[in-house]
Order: structure tokens, then sequence, then C-alpha cells
């Protein structure tokens, strides 16, 4: 019995199975931050391709939080349009939407100020950010609500925050990148305050039937030291009671060491231990690739959904040769797509 082709639902977004296409930058776009059709041909073929769910890659709130200058951003009206294009393109491929925000703080790759809790750099080759002032932090938590109030009209069935892989909002969770001595430095409490925050200003705005997801990396993997995973247990218990639904659990990214081995479902183990200890619903991701191991992280309760990343971007279809393989007939936006793929192949 297959759980991949069964629904999930969170508040009133049901998803029709438990693939879900990760959230992947491109590098597609322009300095002006908008959608464009490459954007739409690349999320369409996945969603045609029967994912249960697209997420964006990084849409930045603010400009000096980009990652590149071919980011997609949402710190302006003029980038409403294009998104709500795409959300509407993604629902008319069969798929569910999800438009993942952040600041990539002391990892971004503009020209200009950089921006981090801390005055360290990510790595010995990149740039020193400055550190950030009591008001600027209150600028980018109101820029993630302004941001969100535009993804509300952008029609996203979900929203995701991005405080996972080394970005601000990781920054400031992490010992190792945050050295503050202020309320947002300091005790765990302290480190937390900025993405509980920018959670509790996304919350009051983002609608109520609507689902908030936030993308963790359980432990920072960093050589020395960072984030435990009874620190990330504890930080999923205040987003829980913050009013998230879901964690997508990752790890790593603060450095550009990750200190573990890499094997298929290598961070499994972690949306399992959170889904156990706190009784919410997680997603998984890393190097998951097989139909199997997907049914096996179903089966035993380890995730509820099953991000998809680099297997998807080699092969937009996965999903349906999944379906053949287990003898699923999916449903797809396209309904002649199972002339192919379905159990009757008929040529004619
Ligand atoms: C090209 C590329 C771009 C990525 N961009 C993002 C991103 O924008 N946001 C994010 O949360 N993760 C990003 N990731 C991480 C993926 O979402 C995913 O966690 C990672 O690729 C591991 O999953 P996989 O082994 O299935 O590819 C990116 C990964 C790749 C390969």
């Amino acid at each position: 019995m297959s759980a991949i082709f069964e629904s999930f639902s969170l508040r009133s977004v049901t998803i029709k199975n438990r693939i879900v296409m990760a959230p992947m930058l491109m590098y597609a776009g322009q300095e002006d931050g908008l959608v464009n059709d490459l954007h739409l041909a690349h999320y369409g073929a996945r969603a045609l391709g029967g994912v249960g769910m697209i997420t964006t890659e990084v849409v930045a709130v603010d400009p000096s939080g980009r990652i590149s200058h071919q980011d997609l951003g949402l710190w302006s009206d003029a980038q409403i349009g294009g998104l709500r294009r795409l959300a509407d393109f993604i629902r008319h491929c069969g798929a569910r939407s999800c438009l993942q925000l952040a600041h990539a703080g002391r990892k971004s790759q503009v020209e200009g100020e950089i921006f981090a809790p801390s005055a360290i750099a990510h790595a010995a080759s990149t740039r020193v950010p400055t550190e950030l002032t009591l008001a600027q932090i209150g600028e980018i938590i109101d820029a993630y609500r302004s941001a969100t109030v535009r993804a509300v009209e952008t029609g996203f069935d979900c929203l995701e925050i991005h405080a996972a892989h080394g970005y601000l909002a990781h920054e400031f969770l992490s010992p190792l990148s945050n050295m503050r001595t202020d309320e947002y430095g300091g005790s765990l409490k302290n480190r937390q305050r900025f993405l509980l925050q920018v959670v509790e200003a996304v919350r009051a705005v983002w609608p109520g039937d609507k689902p908030l997801i936030v993308r963790i990396s359980a432990e920072d993997k960093a050589a020395q030291g960072g984030t435990t995973l009874a620190d990330t247990m504890m930080l999923g218990a205040a987003l829980k009671q913050a009013g998230v639904d879901l964690l997508s659990v990752s790890a790593g990214g603060l450095s550009s060491v990750f200190d573990g081995e890499i094997y298929p479902g290598y961070q499994v183990e972690y949306a399992a231990a959170l889904k156990r200890e706190l009784r919410m619903p997680t997603a998984c991701n890393g190097s998951i690739t097989s139909s199997e191991l997907v049914e096996s992280i179903l089966h035993s309760s380890s995730s509820d959904l099953v991000y998809i990343g680099r297997a998807l971007l080699r092969d937009p279809f996965w999903l349906l040769d999944v379906a053949r393989a287990i003898g699923v007939e999916p449903e797809l936006a396209i309904p002649t797509y199972a002339r192919a793929t379905g159990p009757y192949q008929r040529g004619h």
C-alpha cells in the first residue's frame, strides 16, 4: 500500500500527495526581482509532473537581503503581479503553491553593505557584514510583515519562512554567528527572539486558514559548537505555540563546513525526532531520490511530507515514473499523461 499518493491537509489546504518540490534558487531573475517566463516554465513543469506542492525559491523581503541579483523579491507592490501569475500557473498545472520568504543576512552576495546579527563573515572569502542596530532589526521584521501582506495578494496557498542554511534568521539562532549582548543575543531565548518576532508579525497578517511553514536547520553541523537538536526542540515548541503548522527540517549551512556524513535521507532523523517530541507535522529532505525511501519515511511516521530537490531538477516527471513503477494512476492536470504513465500504455 503506497502512502506517497495519500493526501495531507494543513489548515484549509489539502495537498494531493506527500511530495513537495524543495525550494531551489534558480538565479533566473533580473535586478527587478520579477517573475519571468523561465520561472513559469520551470515551476509549471514540476507541477505538471504531479508533485503535491511547489515551494518557490527564496523570495527576498528586502533588496539588501537578496542572495544574488537574480533573486525574486516581494519588497515592492510591483512584484505582486508576477508572483500572482506564478501562483495561478502552478494551480492550473495541478499543484498547491508555497512561497518561501527570506533575508540572506551575511550570505548576501549583492554589492554594497550586507547585514547580520554580528560582524562575523560567513567564510574567509566572504565580506564582513555590518552588525544590525535594534532599529534595523525592527525594519527587517516590518519588511517580513509587508512582504506577507503582499503575499496574501498573490494567492499562494502556503508561506514558508526560511530560517535554515545560514541565512539571517539562522544567523540569529546560532551562537557561532550571534555574539550580541542585547536582547537578541546571549541566551537561547534571546537568540530565538528575532525568528519568533518575524513569525508573530507574519502570522498576524497571513490568513488564519492558510498554513505557515518554517524551514530550520536542526543542527549547525559546523566543525565545532553551534545549534544542537535540543536547542531546535525548544525552538520548535515555541514556533508551534506561535501558530506555525509544519517544520521543514534541514541541517547545516551556517558555515562552509558540513561536519557529517551525507547518505540517502541523512536528515530524516531530525524531522522524525521533532515530529515525535513536539507532536507537530514535519517535512524532511536531503538526498531522497527513491520511492522506497519515501515510503519508508512515511510509513514509519518520520515525516508527513517529503521535499525533493535535485531529483526534480534532473527529471520534472520523477513522480510520474514512481507512479508507474508502483502501479498508481495519479491525479494529473493533463489527464492524457496517463496514456503514457498508466497501466494501459496505448499509443493511439
Ligand atoms: C540549486 C539549488 C538551490 C537551492 N536553493 C534553495 C533555496 O532557495 N531555499 C532553500 O531553502 N533551500 C535551497 N536549496 C536546498 C534544497 O531545498 C534542498 O534542501 C537540498 O537540495 C537537499 O535536497 P535534495 O538532496 O533533494 O536536493 C537549494 C538547493 C539547490 C541544489
